[in-house]
């Protein structure tokens, strides 16, 4: 008869121990565990217009192929020599430069831009160690900062959401001349079309703040994030990145981007530009140890698609879709009354997200009594709290209108509404 012995749990390393369960996995199966809930929360994308005759194509060219399928074999570490030149020529066309001025040696590609956002901060800080964000930021990325046991501290912005040069300034001043200096190991924003504001960085702004770093002596390396560049409603970029503009030649620049809004987020590539060699080959070292390459079939995919012109125009098709949606949403809170019980939000110009303030005293937290009213409602979103790298506001609300039909959005913002006005009487 076997004798049963009792399972000793694992003890847990530092790192295991600060591991809590990331609030998006939370919203997801709450939304997946009620169907009758409609969610404003998870930053999918729309169902309805997944690019399956271009996939589809891709893999059939493929299959066609008289070579042997290397692409069903593992890749390299940096990821395919082709997609990364594909990548560097929309750079060099997003930046307007000429063709051939970005090098594929600086791009690696990666397991969504999540892997690249965890990579660059995995080699460059320590638990204990002092990131600076935008205000408000990504709150996956806040989430992971924690994890890593990192602080996060924002940067300041003004009541339309710009950066604060005086604020900036004085913050700046206080970690140059202090303990914090040598905690500092980086700088990240999201500027295009941002989660969850919308809002873009304009190049004066990103100016500043390079220039209010270089003024301290402060050469951290820099992240700019720009997963949604691609989406603005009009096509436009609204202004060059960090490995264009002057005043942050300087600091060692980490570039990344994703195919997965802007095409399929279920290939789940996403990739980095480094203008910093030491950097770069780090994070390919760590990225060895992570999975030694990203999936070659899904790389081999979006070349085809990149290369025939393909993912060109699922991006335009894409960015009326959400321009519509993003109207619908906010003409049916409009229209249902939010803006009469003093909720405060502007349309964005491209993205997937509406950020909103709710009247001050709104708790609009996690477990809150608006949190419960809107579950009530049959709504559900993103608490605006968790996206704050330090000082949270509690009357803040994300809502995406990427994955819901825009009936649904109508009907979606309709229970919003009446969860807001449940809690105004
Ligand atoms: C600002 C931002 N950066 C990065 C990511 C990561 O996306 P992915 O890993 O799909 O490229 C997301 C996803 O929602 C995001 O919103």
């Amino acid at each position: 008869m076997a004798v049963k012995t009792a399972v000793r749990p694992p003890e847990f390393s530092a790192l295991g121990r600060r591991a809590a369960p990331p609030t998006i996995a939370r919203l997801m199966t709450a939304a997946l565990e009620s169907p009758g809930l409609l969610s404003l929360a998870a930053g999918f994308t729309d169902s309805a217009s997944l690019p399956v005759d271009f996939v589809t194509n891709a893999a059939a060219r493929l299959a066609a192929r008289p070579e042997t399928p290397e692409f069903l074999q593992y890749g390299t570490n940096q990821g395919r020599p082709l997609l990364r030149r594909l990548l560097a020529q929309l750079i060099d066309t997003e930046e307007g430069w000429a063709p051939g001025h970005t090098s594929e040696r600086e791009i690696f590609i990666t397991n969504g831009s999540q892997q690249a956002l965890f990579l660059a901060m995995q080699v460059l800080c320590d638990p204990g160690d002092l990131v600076l964000v935008d205000r408000p930021s990504y709150f996956v990325f806040l989430e992971m900062l924690r994890g890593l046991g990192l602080e996060a501290r924002s940067l300041p912005t003004d009541s339309a959401g710009k950066l604060d040069r005086a604020a900036l300034a004085r913050l700046l001043d206080h970690i140059a001349h202090g303990p914090d200096r040598a905690r500092l190991k980086a700088v990240y924003f999201v500027s295009y079309f941002s989660n969850p504001s919308g809002r873009s960085l304009d190049e004066t702004e990103k100016t500043d703040l390079a220039q209010a770093l270089a003024a301290r002596g402060i050469f951290a390396p820099v992240i700019e994030d720009a997963a949604y560049r691609q989406l603005g409603f009009d096509g436009h970029s609204p202004s060059r990145s960090i490995l264009a503009l002057d005043a942050w030649q300087p600091f060692p620049r980490l570039y990344t981007s994703t195919l997965t809004k802007p095409f399929a987020t279920g290939l789940k590539v996403g990739y980095g530009c480094c203008s910093d060699e030491a950097w770069r080959s780090r994070m390919l070292h760590a990225k060895g140890h992570h999975d030694f390459g990203t999936a070659n079939f899904a790389q081999a995919l979006l070349e085809e698609v990149l290369a025939d012109g393909s993912f060109a125009r699922h991006l335009d098709t894409i960015r009326g879709v959400y321009a519509r949606k993003c109207a619908a949403l906010d003409e049916a809170l409009r229209s249902a009354g939010l803006r009469e019980l003093g909720w405060r939000w502007t349309r964005p110009a491209g993205g997937l997200y509406l950020w909103l303030e709710a009247p001050p005293g709104v708790d609009t937290t996690l477990d809150g009594p608006f949190f419960h009213a809107c579950l009530r409602e049959g709504v559900l979103y993103v608490p605006g709290d968790l996206c704050f790298g330090d000082a949270p506001e509690h009357n803040r609300v994300r809502l995406s209108f990427g994955v819901l039909a825009p009936d649904l959005l109508a009907a979606a913002a309709e229970r919003f509404v009446a969860a807001a006005r449940s809690l105004s009487r």
